[in-house]
C-alpha cells in the first residue's frame, strides 16, 4: 500500500515530475528498427509525454527531436529527409540529428539568426532490434551490456504491446511469481496450447504443470546493484523443487524465463507514453540457438495487428471464452501470455490507486522495487546518481543479470542457481 502522494510520486512521468525525472536518467526504449526501415518515413511518438519525432538521416543513423518546428510549431514528422537532416515543410528550416538548425531559407544571406536555435534533441543508440533513446540531462550513460542486447539477430526477437494503463502497474505484474499459477494456467495443453517447450532444466514436465502442482510459492528476494533479484520456489514433488529467477531491473523493465524455448529467457521493459498509456517493449533472446523467429511471427500476428495493440482488449471484453476455461485455460483469454498480462494490468484502471490495495506475502518483490524507486527519486532531487545508472566499462559487467527456472533435488542450493546457469565471468566491451 502507499499514500497517495508516494503514489503519484511513481506513476507521474510527464516532464518536470520527480518520477519522470528519475526514468530520464535511463536509456529507454523509444521504437522498434522495424518501424523505422531505412529510407522510410519519419516517425511521429510521443514518450514521457513529449511528443517527438524519430527519423534516419540519410546514413541511416536515427535521430530523435521535438515534433515541432522551432519557428513556428509545424508537424516535423512530415518533414523532408535532406541535406543531412530532417527539413521543415512550412519554411524550410533544416535540422540535423543533433537539433541543430543548419538552414533557415528566409533568413537575409549570413544571417546567424540559426545559430540561436537549439531545438530539442535527444541522443539514440541502436540494439536487439529496438531504437532507445536518453532524454535526461548531461552527457548519456552507458547503454547496459544486458545480454540480450548483444546477441545476434537471429537470436533475438523484439516487439512493443500498447497498454491502456499506467507503466508501474503492468511491471509490477512481471515481478509477482504468484500469478502463473493462475492468470497464465493452461487447463490443458496441445494444439494452438502448446506449451510443451517451456520444460525447466532439471523436469520432466513443463513449467505450466509445475505451476499447477504447487500454487502457493514461497518467495524470496534479495537487493542487487541492478535491482531485486526474486526467487519463487515450488514443490515439484519426488523430493525436488521448481525454482524460478527472475528480475526486477531498475527502473522499469523486468527479465523471467522462458520466451523462447530455449536457453534465454523474455524482457519486458515499460515505457510511459503518458501517465495513463504506454509500451510494453518485449525481448526474447536465445543464448545458444537461433531463434524459431518465423513461428514467433506467426503467434504474434496472430494477436497483434501492425499497429502492435493486442486484438484483446478491454472494448471487447478481451473476447474472454468462458467454455474455454471450463477444459483448455484458466481464464478463457487463448494461449498467449501478453493477452493475459493486458488484462490483469489493465483492470485497475488508467492509474492504480495502491490506498486501495492489500498486499500479501507473494508481492515481497513489488514492495522492494517500490522503496527502491522512492530513493531513486530522492537521489535524483539531490542530484546524486540514482543506482544502476552506469558510467563506466567495469561497471557494464552484466552477466549476472538474467532469469533462469530449473527443477533441483530439494537437497540441492536454490539460491546459487543463477550462479551456475547465466554468463557471469564474460568481460562486457565497452559501448560508446
Ligand atoms: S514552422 Fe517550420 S519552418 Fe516555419
Ligand atoms: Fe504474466
Amino acid at each position: 500500500m502507499l499514500t497517495r502522494e508516494q503514489n503519484e510520486l511513481l506513476t507521474h512521468t510527464e516532464p518536470g515530475t520527480p518520477g519522470g525525472e528519475l526514468l530520464r536518467r535511463y536509456w529507454q526504449p523509444a521504437a522498434l528498427s522495424e518501424e523505422l526501415p531505412p529510407g522510410g518515413p519519419p516517425l511521429p511518438i510521443r514518450l514521457f509525454g513529449e511528443d517527438l519525432v524519430l527519423f534516419r538521416d540519410e546514413e541511416g543513423r536515427p535521430g530523435l527531436l521535438g515534433l515541432h518546428c522551432s519557428h513556428r510549431g509545424a508537424d516535423l514528422s512530415y518533414g523532408r529527409l535532406e541535406d543531412g537532416g530532417i527539413r521543415c515543410l512550412y519554411h524550410g528550416w533544416l535540422y540535423d540529428r543533433e537539433g541543430r538548425c543548419l538552414e533557415q531559407p528566409g533568413e537575409p544571406a549570413g544571417s546567424t539568426f540559426h545559430e540561436r536555435i537549439k531545438h530539442p534533441a535527444y541522443p539514440t543508440r541502436e540494439a536487439a532490434g529496438v531504437i532507445f533513446a536518453y532524454m535526461g540531462p548531461g552527457g548519456p550513460p552507458l547503454l547496459p551490456a544486458y545480454e540480450f542486447l548483444r546477441v545476434s539477430e537471429s537470436q533475438v526477437f523484439s516487439t512493443k504491446y500498447w497498454h491502456d494503463c499506467n507503466y508501474l502497474q503492468a511491471n509490477e505484474g512481471n515481478i509477482d511469481p504468484m500469478h502463473l499459477s493462475f492468470l497464465h494456467r493452461l487447463l490443458r495443453e496441445g494444439g494452438d496450447f502448446n506449451r510443451a517447450n517451456g520444460r525447466p532444466r532439471g523436469g520432466n514436465v513443463s513449467s505450466n504443470e509445475l505451476f499447477g502442482r504447487d500454487v502457493a510459492p514461497t518467495l524470496e528476494v534479495e537487493q542487487t546493484d541492478f535491482g531485486v533479484r526474486i526467487f519463487a520456489l515450488r514443490d515439484a514433488g519426488n523430493g525436488t523443487r521448481y525454482v524460478r529467477v527472475s528480475n526486477f531491473i531498475y527502473p522499469n523493465l523486468s527479465a523471467f524465463p522462458g520466451g523462447g524455448g530455449g536457453e534465454g529467457y523474455g524482457v519486458n521493459w515499460h515505457v510511459p507514453v503518458d501517465d495513463e498509456h504506454h509500451w510494453k517493449f518485449n525481448i526474447t533472446f536465445s543464448r545458444g540457438a537461433p531463434l524459431d523467429r518465423e513461428r514467433m511471427r506467426q503467434q504474434h500476428d496472430a494477436e497483434v495487428g501492425p499497429d502492435y495493440h493486442l486484438r484483446r482488449s478491454k472494448a471487447n471484453r478481451y473476447l474472454q471464452d468462458r467454455r474455454e476455461m471450463q477444459s483448455r485455460s484458466y481464464i478463457g483469454l487463448g494461449p498467449f501470455f501478453p493477452a493475459h498480462d493486458k488484462f490483469a494490468v489493465e483492470g485497475p484502471g488508467p492509474i492504480q490507486d495502491r490506498e486501495q490495495e492489500h498486499p500479501g506475502s507473494t508481492d515481497k518483490a513489488i514492495m522492494m522495487a517500490r522503496l527502491l524507486l522512492l530513493k531513486g527519486i530522492q537521489d535524483v532531487q539531490q542530484e546524486r546518481d540514482p543506482m544502476h545508472v552506469i558510467r563506466t566499462p567495469e561497471a557494464n559487467r552484466l552477466g549476472h543479470v538474467g532469469a533462469v527456472d530449473v527443477v533441483l533435488s530439494n537437497d540441492d542450493d536454490w539460491r546459487s542457481v543463477w550462479q551456475r546457469s547465466l554468463p557471469i565471468g564474460e568481460p562486457a566491451p565497452p559501448r560508446a
